[in-house]
């Protein structure tokens, strides 16, 4: 629990503050209609965190069997090291493991210190790089947890 946030299932109606932060996050953000497919898509796990009414994250994922992949994570900035970022994946993990899941594995900028930071303290270990993953050639660090 954090006091004064709440944590919810991603709606249409959450698509524009998504993106807005989306938008302030991330130098290659994803377009306000990936939002909306990835809403109808099915196997999918996507998460808001709104403290009363402004949305301050969120959390997309995806399962397939026994796979888990973390498509995107997002904390507004004047809101991060609060625990809201932990607070959307323990309820990702805690579904992923609902459904049988084995592991759990996401992309990270190999310049992305603080986000690797932030999942090794939830033990995914770096499994592997793929180079040139991001539209502006920087390689990405596949990180993986196995639960
Ligand atoms: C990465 C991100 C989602 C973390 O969100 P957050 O809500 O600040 O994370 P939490 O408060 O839950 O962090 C939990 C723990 O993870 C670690 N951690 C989180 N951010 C960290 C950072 N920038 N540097 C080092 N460790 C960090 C710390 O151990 C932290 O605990 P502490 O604050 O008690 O030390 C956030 O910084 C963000 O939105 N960044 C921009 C988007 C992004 O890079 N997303 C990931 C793409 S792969």
């Amino acid at each position: 629990m954090i006091a004064g946030v709440s944590f919810q299932l991603a709606t249409e109606k959450d698509v524009a503050d998504i993106h807005r932060l989306e938008e302030a996050s991330f130098p290659a953000p994803w377009r306000r209609e990936f939002f909306l497919s990835e809403l109808d898509a099915s196997g999918r796990f996507n998460l808001v965190a709104r403290r009363e009414e402004r949305l301050i994250g969120y959390l997309f994922a995806m399962w397939f069997f026994d796979e888990m992949h973390v498509n995107k994570i997002a904390v507004d900035e004047s809101e991060r090291r609060r625990g809201i970022a932990q607070a959307l994946m323990d309820r990702c993990i805690e579904f992923a493991i609902a459904n049988a899941v084995r592991t759990i594995s996401l992309e990270v900028r190999k310049s992305n210190h603080g986000a690797q930071a932030f999942y090794k303290q939830l033990e995914f270990m770096a499994t592997y790089r793929r180079p040139r993953y991001y539209p502006d050639g920087e390689d990405a660090v596949v990180m993986t947890k196995v639960l």
